[in-house]
Formats: C-alpha cells, structure tokens, sequence
C-alpha cells in the first residue's frame, strides 16, 4: 500500500485543485462587486504568474524528449525553442502565454525537482484556467483544449519514469478535468492536522471530470464551485492545488498570498465579443431573457444584480454525478481541516447546481458544469445537442460559430477514431447534456433575439 500511495502522490501534486462547495448567507447583491484592494491585486497577479508554488515533476529533459513519442515531426528543441514550444503546447491543450514564462506556454512553470538540483517544470493553476479564443490568450479563461491524460502518460515516460496509478478518470476529452477527485485524493493522504498518513482514508466520493468556470464570474459570486456550498472570498480552499506537497505550516505562511491572489482572480474582466452585434434583434432579446432567464441568472446593465441561487437538481435536471459523487464523508473530513476553519463547506442547504453569471458568456463554451454542450443554441433548444462531438482542434476563430454562438461541433466520419482525445461523449458518466431545458419553448425568433443579447455580456 505504501508504494501504491507514494505512486499516487506525484501525479496528484501535479494537478490538485480544489472542489467542495459550501454555503453561506444570502447577500442582497444590487450592488456592483467591491474592488478588490489595487496593490493586492497586483502581489497576486505577480505571484500567480511569476512564482513556481510546487517542485518540478519533470526534467527538462522530458521536455524536450517527449517529441519522440509523437506520430508527426516536431522542431528541433535546441535549434528551435520557440517552434518546439508551440508544438509541445499544441499536442497537448497549452496556449501561448500573455506574460513572460521561460518560454514555457501558459500553465507550466519552470522548478528545480525534489532532489533541489535537476531543473525540470510543473504544471499551475492556468493549465485549466488559462485559455485562448481566436488566437488571443487569457488568463482565467478556462482551457478547452487540455490533454491531461496524454501530458501525463507521454511526460512520465520521457522522464523515465512509470505513469503514477490514477483511481480515476483524469480526463476523457480533451479541455474536461477531474480537479475534483485530484483533491478527494489528495485530503484522504492526510489526517484533519494535515499530517499525512500513510494509508488513504476511505472517502467515498466518485466525482466526474469537469470543465473549468471562467475567473471573471467570481466577482460576482457570494458562493462558489459548481454546488455553490463554499463562501466566495475563501482563499484557504484554491490552496488545496498544494496539499501533496507543503505542510500545514508551510500552508499558513502561503495564505496572504493566496489571499492576494483570490484577489487578483476577482480584478479579471471577461473580454468582449469581438464582430458585431445587431443592437435592434439584442434590445428585443434583453426583454425574452428578463422574462425567461433573469430569475435564475440575474440582471445585466450598469450594474450586476446576481441572486446566485442554488438550482435544484430536480429543477435543473442537469448531469447529478457532480452533486451526487461529492460524499458527505469527504466534506465531514475537509470541514475539520485548517481548509474550512473560516470558510465551511455548507451541509445543510439543497444540492443542485449554482446558476453562474453569463457575463463573457460568449467565450467560454463549450457549456454547463460538464462543458457537455457545445453552443448557446443547443443550450436553448435541448433536442439539438449531439450525443457526441470534436472539441475544436484549436481555439482560431475558423472553428468558431457566430450564429450559434460556441464551437462548431460536427463529428465528421472516421474523425473520432483519429482523434479520440477531442471526442467528447455524452454517456460517459458525468459527462450526461441533459436538462437545463428553460430554452425550449421559446420560439426560433425570440431565441435568435435571445442570442444575440447574450453577446453582449
Ligand atoms: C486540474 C485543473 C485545475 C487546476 C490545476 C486548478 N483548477 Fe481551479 N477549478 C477547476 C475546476 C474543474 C473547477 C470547478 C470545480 C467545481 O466546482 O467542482 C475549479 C474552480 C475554481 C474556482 C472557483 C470558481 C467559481 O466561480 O466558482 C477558483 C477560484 C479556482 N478554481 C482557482 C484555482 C487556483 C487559484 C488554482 C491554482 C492554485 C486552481 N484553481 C487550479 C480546475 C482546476
Ligand atoms: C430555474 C433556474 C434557471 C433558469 C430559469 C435558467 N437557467 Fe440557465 N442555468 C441554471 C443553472 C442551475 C445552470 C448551471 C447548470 C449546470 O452547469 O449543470 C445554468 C446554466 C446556464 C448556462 C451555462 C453557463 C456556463 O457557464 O456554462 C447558460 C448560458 C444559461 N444557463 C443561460 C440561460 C438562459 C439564456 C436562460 C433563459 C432561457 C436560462 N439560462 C434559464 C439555471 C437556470
């Protein structure tokens, strides 16, 4: 058991986030968000970008050897860095980054490994938070085309090493990740002092993979995760990322940063939908999502007014494996921790789903917690949804659908035989497109005015 949990650990410190919901008083949110203090926000944004928060888990030597495993040529690392760089982050779901990174994409940071010598890099926070849309980066957009599973299988062997056990699905489809089970996993490795153990606890938690919410909705928000069980302005529970690695002393000293850096994550805008909009058929649909949508999801103008209600999942009738995988054991356990000391997971309060804010809407599909549907549209009218589709092989805007809204999603014949990995497949657990039907009565007319007004958030 030892080995099987020292084989664990390495891959998890890599990827851990954070999950786990809790819940909180109801604010009356007429009010815009209060900004967040200006030199915080800078240190977080400083520290989020520039600093390495994990040690290396791969050489730079598996960097730059993991192109002998591919089935196409690839630039020479040494001759061509850059050329290298950008075929590396195109095989596996990184894009450029918007800020210097050691010529790394967004996502890796450089590290010296545990041995404190052997230079090698980790992955961070924007390996699923940062994205890109029509050739531009963000940070805080989530990343649609990540390739977990064939990052981690092709950098563990590179550097020579075997692929650690993964009792979960990592990810099926490209840009989907299981940030979840890395943290049920990761919190069974300890005791509720956050001294490890040795043998796993038992958790009972079975959570699917996910897709990434954007970072600009947080501002919003008085309680966040998809469950809407934890209190927003919780910085202890985004450190969850570090729990295979630091201990509960290193943990305190890190908590001002992360403090700064929840922050810096709540100063990011969405950016704005870039061709135009017909202002006339926008005014029309402002009036169709007041009526059928605004209950759930609030008001947009000047100002944000965001109830943030929780949405039953008898309501709702989205895919439950999010709400249902999450065990009352593993929150029992994270509620005893140094984690949920300020900010508790809430155990009283309904399960469903928090209906998120739409500002940015248009750039962040595909849809839902599960990201299962690949346009506004198909959203809006549920019998379009496919059972299957390609995520984009890229992000340019040749693959985007301005009708629609989100990613042009045919599966063409023969295509997801060739590229399992973009295949995303609705009957996969967790991964189910059904519900969420608030759209369908709606006639083509008020739905194409409704369209288009969500553009414009
Ligand atoms: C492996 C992918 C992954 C990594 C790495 C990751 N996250 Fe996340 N993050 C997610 C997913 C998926 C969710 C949604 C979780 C849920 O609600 O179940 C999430 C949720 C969040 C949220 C809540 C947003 C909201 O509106 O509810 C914040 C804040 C956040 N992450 C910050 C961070 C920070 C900071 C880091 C790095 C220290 C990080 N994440 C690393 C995948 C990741
Ligand atoms: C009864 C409450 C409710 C109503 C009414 C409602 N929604 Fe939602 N909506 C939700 C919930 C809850 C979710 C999250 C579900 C999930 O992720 O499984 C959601 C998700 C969404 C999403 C996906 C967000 C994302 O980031 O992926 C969009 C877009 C959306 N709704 C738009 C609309 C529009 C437009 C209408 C009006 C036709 C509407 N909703 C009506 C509760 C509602």
């Amino acid at each position: 058991m030892r080995t099987a949990t020292n084989r664990l650990r390495p891959g998890l410190v890599v990827l851990a986030s954070l999950i786990v919901g809790a819940a909180f008083a109801k604010r009356a949110l007429a009010d815009a968000p209060s900004a967040p203090d200006p030199a915080a926000v800078e240190r977080g944004r400083e520290a989020l970008l520039g600093r390495s928060f994990l040690k290396a888990e791969w050489a730079d030597e598996a960097y730059k050897g993991v192109a002998r495993f591919w089935d196409e040529p690839a630039p020479d690392p040494e001759k061509d860095p850059e050329g290298y760089a950008r075929a590396f982050a195109k095989r596996y779901g990184f894009h450029p980054a918007p800020f210097p990174n050691d010529g790394l994409p967004m996502g890796l940071k450089r590290s010296v490994k545990a041995d404190g010598k052997t230079r090698g890099m980790q992955v961070d926070c924007l390996a699923c938070h940062g994205g890109s849309i029509g050739g531009t980066s963000y940070v805080g957009l989530p990343n649609t085309q990540i390739d977990y599973t064939g990052f981690f299988l092709d950098l563990f062997r590179a550097d020579g090493r075997r692929t650690p056990l993964m009792p979960f699905v990592l990810n099926s489809a490209r840009g989907t990740t299981n940030a979840g089970m890395m943290s049920v996993v990761l919190m069974s490795l300890r005791n509720t002092d956050l001294s490890s153990r040795t043998f796993p606890l038992a958790m009972g938690s079975n959570l699917p993979e996910l897709d990434a919410p954007p970072w600009w909705v947080l501002k919003y928000k008085t309680k966040m995760y998809y469950d809407g069980r934890t209190p927003a302005d919780s910085s202890r529970s985004i450190m969850q990322f570090l729990l295979a690695e630091k201990t509960a002393a290193e943990f305190e000293e890190l908590e001002p940063t992360f403090a700064d850096i929840h922050a810096y994550i709540q100063s990011i805008e969405a950016p704005k939908y870039p061709f135009p909009i017909e202002a006339e058929s926008a005014a029309r649909g402002r009036a169709v999502f007041e009526k059928s949508c605004a209950g759930c999801h609030g008001t947009y103008g000047e100002t944000v007014d965001y109830p943030g209600e929780v949405v039953p999942l008898d309501v709702v009738k989205t895919d439950p494996a999010r709400i249902e995988g999450l065990s009352d054991r593993f929150v029992e356990h994270y509620n005893a921790t140094w984690f949920a000391a300020k900010h508790p997971v809430d155990v009283d309060s309904e399960r469903g789903y928090q209906a998120p804010p739409l500002v940015g809407i248009w750039a962040s599909a595909p849809y839902l917690h599960n990201g299962s549907v690949p346009t506004l549209r198909a959203l809006l009218d549920s019998p379009r949804r496919p059972a299957r589709y390609l995520r984009p092989p890229s992000t340019d805007f040749e693959h985007y659908d301005r009708r629609d809204v989100g990613w042009k999603a045919q599966v063409p014949a023969g295509a997801e035989v060739k590229e399992p990995r973009r295949l995303f497949d609705a009957s996969r657990y967790g991964l189910g497109n059904g519900g969420h039907t608030f759209g369908d009565k709606l006639s083509d007319a008020d739905r194409d005015d409704l369209i288009e007004y969500l553009k414009t958030l």
